[in-house]
């Protein structure tokens, strides 16, 4: 998956590169009950991935917290190092092996020099799909677990700290999960991910989520709006419900009314006081229905973005994928979407050279990204992946054809996301103003679009929505100056 985070414009740039490393809070002063414990060990997460995996680092880290365990901003000195990671590409996957590599030298430094033992966890979709081999490639590794196991995490320290053995834990229970996971929350900003659905039924061919993520499972109301409201009370002021598929949500209404898609839980989660701002990511295009059409164009409080994948243009691709839809139905969809809401903004996911993708289909795609029109977008060339049909099908791609189609469809994406940035200027935006800017001084926030914006202003503004009239902009950011409204 890979729609952008609220909270890292390079991650949304670039879904392989680690997107957060758990650190300490940054600008958001509210105290924390997780936190109270005595913490007197450290522990460093690094995220790869999507944001599914930046929402399960943070729970990690919720976990962690009461046995001991402050999340640390660098590896070299913790007691405990977990790589969180991603196995949607082949690049993606062997990342951790490098990464492990670096991460056994630390370990025999710190060992070496009489600074305590460290313990290497691999969690995440890697853990999942080849967790026996990373035990056998990798002996520095202590741990392997699953995206549904990380409740059990302190029990596993345990195990591994007291009888000095290796545990592996993949199991799928995905309900368990979130029942054992605290709902209470440290968010480190104003903008928080909350999982809503996981696993995915669809079984695209060419990718891994079903195997690493199992079965499409949707939370309860009640504990996501319980979660929903721990995180307004810490300052959040934006929430994102995610998911793989997170438009297939489906789940008992709280009243006994029935069952709820997600648009009537958006609209509940509307109703909690603070929170200001919902988004919703990643949507399949099969599972748009009326309500949530509906909503996005009734509810104030969601945001005029969606990210919504189409991969490729031609039908015949589009059939090979296992996608169960057409180029026109996705057509047809936007028109609703934008009937509804004219505002809103498109993203969508690429990929160029699935099997027997030929230049005719390749235009194909080119065409579709010129009729529909793209605010942002992620494109990929397709990466072989053991297990999944797409690896055996015929007529697989040539790198070099793969590349240069890639980059003829990327010239247009950014064009048009460039477009849309210009098209933005003079206008005025409600920016969530999350910090400081990098160069300091500035103030950094989101638009509604999801770019980050900078303009000056003073650091009371921080953790507040203003608006900022757009001044200037670029390929990924705008600028802007704060609207003083006294
Ligand atoms: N559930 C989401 C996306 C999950 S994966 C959806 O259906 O839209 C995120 C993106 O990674 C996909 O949309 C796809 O564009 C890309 N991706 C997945 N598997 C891939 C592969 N084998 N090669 C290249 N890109 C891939
Ligand atoms: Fe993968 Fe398709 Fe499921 Fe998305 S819908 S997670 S691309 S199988
Ligand atoms: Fe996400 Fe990568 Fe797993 S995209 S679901 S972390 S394979």
């Amino acid at each position: 998956m890979s729609s952008p985070s609220p909270r890292d414009k390079n991650a949304s740039r670039d879904i392989e590169a680690p997107v957060i490393a758990q650190g300490t809070k940054k600008g958001n002063a509210q105290a924390s009950d997780i936190n109270d414990a005595k913490q007197t060990k450290k522990v460093f997460i690094k995220t790869y991935g999507c944001q599914m995996n930046v929402y399960d680092s943070e729970r990690m880290a919720d976990v962690l917290s009461p046995i001991g365990y402050a999340a640390v901003d660098a590896p070299d000195d913790a007691d405990l190092v977990v790589l969180n990671t991603c196995h949607i590409r082949e690049k993606a996957a062997e990342k951790v092996y490098s990464e492990l590599g670096r991460v056994r030298k630390m370990k025999e430094t710190k060992e070496a020099e009489g600074r305590g033992e460290m313990t290497v966890a691999v969690a995440g979709c890697v853990a999942q799909a080849e967790g026996a081999e990373i035990m056998r490639r990798a002996p520095v590794v202590d741990m392997v677990l699953g995206p549904q196991t990380y409740h059990k995490l302190p029990e596993m320290i345990a195990k591994v700290t007291r009888a000095k053995g290796d545990v592996l834990e993949t199991e799928f229970d995905t309900l368990e999960k979130f029942d054992q996971l605290p709902t209470t929350r440290d968010p480190k900003g104003f903008s928080a991910f909350l999982t809503i659905q996981e696993g995915c039924d669809k079984f695209c061919t060419f990718c891994v989520v079903p195997y690493t993520r199992g079965a499409e499972v949707s939370r309860p109301v009640d504990q996501i709006v319980m979660e929903a409201r721990s995180l307004a009370q810490k300052g959040v002021r934006e929430i994102t419900l995610i998911g793989q598929n997170v438009n297939a949500y489906l789940a008992d209404a709280p009243d006994g009314s029935g069952q709820w898609g997600l648009g009537a839980l958006i609209r509940h989660v509307a109703k909690i006081g603070g929170i200001d701002r919902i988004r919703f990511t990643t949507s399949h295009p099969r599972d748009m229905d009326d309500d949530l059409i509906e909503t996005l164009g009734s509810e104030p409080k969601l945001m005029p973005y969606l990210h919504l994948p189409i991969q490729a243009g031609s039908n015949k691709i589009l059939r090979a994928m296992n996608r169960d839809h057409t180029y026109a139905h996705y057509k047809e969809l936007i028109a609703k979407i934008r009937a509804a809401r004219p505002d809103i903004a498109l993203s969508g996911d690429f990929i160029v050279g699935f099997p027997g993708e030929t230049d005719a289909d390749f235009e194909d795609t080119m065409k579709c990204v010129e009729e529909i029109g793209y605010g942002s977008s992620f494109s990929f060339k397709y990466s072989i992946r053991p297990g999944t049909p797409g690896a055996s099908m015929p007529r697989q791609v040539p790198e070099d054809v793969k590349s240069e189609r890639l980059k003829r469809l990327q010239d247009l994406l950014y064009k048009q996301q460039t477009e849309f940035n210009h098209s933005l200027i003079g206008r005025t935006l409600d920016v969530l103003v999350e910090g400081v800017g990098r160069d300091g001084g500035q103030l950094f926030g989101r638009s509604p679009y999801l770019q980050g914006t900078h303009f000056d202003g003073p650091e009371s503004l921080i953790g507040t929505i203003v608006p900022v009239t757009i001044t200037g902009a670029g390929r990924n950011s705008l600028t802007g100056e704060w609207t003083q409204t006294e």
